[in-house]
Parts: C-alpha cells; structure tokens; sequence
C-alpha cells in the first residue's frame, strides 16, 4: 500500500509516544519508509535505538547537529518525505504548528515542510477542549494539516473522554487516503522534492475527493451531533437514551462525501469513527455543548444528537451504596439546550439549522411547534416509537419541516436518508430548492 512512499514521523511526548514505534513497524510492513524526528519529551517515553531498529534509519533528535545538517539538513528531511506525521501531536506541538514557532527539530521542520501534514493529537480531555486548543486546531486545519482522532476512552491521567491517539492502524489508514487520494505516483514526488515549485499542502476537503453527491457542500464546513449523551449519576452509572448514533454518522459520511469538510462531535457510541471526518467525541450534554460552541463558524450545523434534556444535580463522588436506609433521590438540573442556543446565537449563527425531533406521537405537530420553539430553519421529524423500530435500527422515514410546508420522504436505510438530506441541505444554502 506504501511501496515507494517515505513518511517522515514527528513523535511529541506524551504516554502515547509508545504507540508511534508501532506504527513506524506497520508502515514498514506496508512497504513504506519511515524517517523519525524524537521531541526531547517523546525521547522520555520511547528510545531512540527502538525506532532506529524498526525504521532502518537514523533518528532526528537535536536541532543543531553539524554532522545531521551535512548529512540531511533539516530543511531537506521535511521535504524529502511525501508526508509528514505527528504522533503523538501534543498540545504543545500544535500551539507552535498554529503559531508558526520554530525553536526545536520537529517545530522548525513543521514550518518548514511543503508536504501535507497529518496530526494524531494526544492529552488530556480538558487540555483537547480548551478554547486554546480547539482555536489552534481550527487554525491548523485552515492551514491544511488533517487530522486523525482523537478517540474517546480511559486517559492515562485517569479522565474519561476524547484525548486518546488514535490507534497506529487508524493513523496507518489515514495516511493510505492521503497519500492515495492524492495520487502522486512515486516519480511525481522525486521530482517535487528537486526545488520545482511546490503548491501549498492541499485542505483534506480536496485530499480525499467526494464519493457521491457531486461535492456538493465543497468548501462548506458541516457542524453535527450525534448519539446519546450520558449524565453521570455517580463514578459507575448515568442516564443515557437508546440513540445508536447512526443517523448522525451517516450523515457526516453524507456531508464528507459531499466534499464538506465535518466537524461530527459524537456522545458516546460504538461505531467506528467515519474517515476525512473530524471526530470530538464527548461524554455529557454539557460537554457537547462546549464542543459545538468551539467548533464554530459552520455552513451548516445539524443536531441529531438524542442529547439528555436532564443530568443529576450532584454528581456523587463515591459510588451510592444500598445501606438500608431510604432510597436516594435523584435531583436533576436541566440541561442546555444546544440546538435552541446555535439557533440564537448572537454572532456565529450558521447559516442553516436543522434539528431532528424524536417523537412517538402526532409526529408532525409535536415536530413543526419544535422547530418554532427552537429556532431551526429546517426540522426532520421521526417516529422512534417502538413499533417503528427507528431507535438502533438501519431504516428511516422522516418528515421535512420548514417555513414553507412539510416533504415527506419514502422509507429508506439510514444511509440513504443522510445522502437525500444531504442533497437537500446543500440545494438550500445554495439558494434554489432541487425539484
Ligand atoms: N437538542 C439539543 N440539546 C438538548 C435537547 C435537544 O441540541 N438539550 C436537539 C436535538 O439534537 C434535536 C432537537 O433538539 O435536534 C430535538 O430534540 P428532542 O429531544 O426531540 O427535543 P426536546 O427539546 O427534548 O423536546 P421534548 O422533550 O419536548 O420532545
């Protein structure tokens, strides 16, 4: 799959540094070459000698290395790979790589690379949340850089949430699709690299070109959510809902194939992440909240989430024990509405607004007097009650609801009503409606 193509691997420091040998062994297998530049701080958590055993080559370490600079200065080391990888991509990494700071190797080589960069960022949950981060990510992907990850899971700091490095074989893919969608033959790529002018590294919108729906959305950024929020009630239990996430990862595909670039912030779920989408997996309605405020500007911002309209007022510290005595009440708040909020949003509103209304009865008046409560542009209607085997099934049949009247669309997969929703959104930002 990499036969002939020459990754150069920027490895930051971070627990996750440990998975970046891994992955140089997976791209060797692949046929690829790896060249390694080793942070001061990655050099804390994985050893020089392991990734020059299993890449062959010479690891990059010190700025100012007379003998390096003969060898292969540090200019020609970025520019000799056809891409470069930063993984584990630490905050840090990408505070320099927005700011364009260069005081270290793998700082200097990311400004000075002309190649398309892909990042695996890696750190704790609140640090990936943090306006100033999610600034800087923003402003990376403006820049061109991709993304792969990060996942949900149990941190090493002992948090829960979106901050683990992808897995290597999920970095392994992503850097199949942008070195295969962009479709440099291996003479392509020598003969670049010998100073002939170089464009500038290509957004992942036009890396990994639309499948279906004729890039549609291209230049567009798309907003949505998915899945179900859970609302803990102590360490080991919460409120959740029955939402699988499906529709709302269908619909990122959709937007994706449409030449969006995506931004899906996803409650947690068990479907794999959908690929050349960006992925903020969160936990609580709260924090889906934060990370749709972060991921503004949008075109186009969709709310299929089954958000929790309730979490528990105190979230216990230890787990709540049986003891004998009275049953414990559970006191709830209420809980932001995030549609309702975006809808109204005094500066970043986007364009256009759709919510989706989950409802068991009177599907169209409960839904239409939703979408004047809320503020949407456009509502899709569903019966999720449970004869209609919506809720984790793969079929659907909904009902559009705007200003000018209700389009009901026939039953189809999940899949298929992403795509038709889809078409629609695009043909309404672009002013006319498709017959
Ligand atoms: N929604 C949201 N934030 C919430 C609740 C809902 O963004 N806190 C969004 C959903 O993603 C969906 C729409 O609002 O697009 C409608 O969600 P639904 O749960 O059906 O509406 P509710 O406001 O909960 O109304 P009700 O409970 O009366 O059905």
């Amino acid at each position: 799959m990499l036969e002939g193509r020459s990754i150069l691997l920027i490895i930051g420091g971070g627990i996750a540094a440990y998975k970046a040998a891994e992955l140089v062994r997976l791209i060797a297998k692949s046929g690829g070459a790896t060249r390694v530049i080793l942070t001061k701080a990655g050099a804390q958590f994985v050893t020089p000698l392991t990734l020059a055993s299993l890449s062959g080559n010479k690891v990059n370490e010190e700025l100012f290395s007379l003998t390096d600079e003969i060898e292969m200065g540090h200019i020609e080391l970025s520019r000799a790979a056809d891409l470069v990888v930063v993984a584990p991509a630490t905050a840090d990494l990408m505070a320099k790589a927005a700011n364009g700071i260069a005081n270290d190797l793998a700082s200097t080589t990311l400004l000075a690379t002309d190649k398309p960069v892909l990042m695996a960022p890696a750190m704790n949950v609140r640090m990936w949340l943090h306006p100033a981060t999610q600034r800087n990510l923003e402003t990376l992907r403006r820049d061109g850089v991709s993304f792969v990850g990060p996942n949900e899971g149990d941190m090493a700091c002992g948090e829960y949430g979106p901050g683990r490095m992808a897995e290597p074989v999920e970095i392994l893919a992503a850097i199949g699709d942008l070195l295969g969608a962009k479709g440099m033959s291996k003479g392509m790529s020598k003969g670049m690299s010998k100073g002939m002018p170089m464009p500038p590294p290509a957004p992942i919108a036009e890396l990994a070109p639309p499948r279906r729906g004729e890039g549609l959305l291209a230049g567009r950024h798309v907003l949505i959510t998915a899945g179900p929020t859970h609302e803990p009630i102590d360490p080991v239990r919460y409120i959740a809902n029955r939402s699988s996430g499906k529709q709302g990862y269908a619909l990122a595909e959709a937007a994706r194939a449409a030449g969006a670039r995506v931004t899906l912030v996803s409650g947690p779920v068990s479907l794999p992440a959908p690929a050349g989408v960006m992925l903020v997996k969160v936990e609580t309605a709260r924090e889906m909240d934060q990370a749709v405020e972060a991921a503004l500007p949008a075109d186009l911002a969709i709310f299929a989430a089954a958000v929790a309209d309730w979490r528990v007022r105190e979230e216990a510290g230890q787990k709540l024990k049986k003891d004998g005595q009275a049953i414990p009440p559970l006191q709830l708040a209420e809980n932001p509405d995030i549609l309702a909020r975006i809808a109204r949003h005094p500066d970043q509103r986007p364009p256009l607004v759709v919510g989706f209304a989950a409802e068991t009865e009177k599907v169209i008046e409960h839904a239409s007097a939703k979408r004047m409560r809320k503020g949407c542009d456009i509502i899709v209607a569903n019966d999720v009650s449970p004869a209609s085997g919506v809720m984790g099934g793969d079929r659907n049949l909904v009902h559009l609801i705007a200003a000018e009247g209700v389009d009901t669309l026939p039953e189809m997969s999940k899949a298929e009503v992403a795509t038709a929703l889809i078409r629609h959104f695009a043909a309404v930002l672009a002013g006319r409606k498709e017959s």
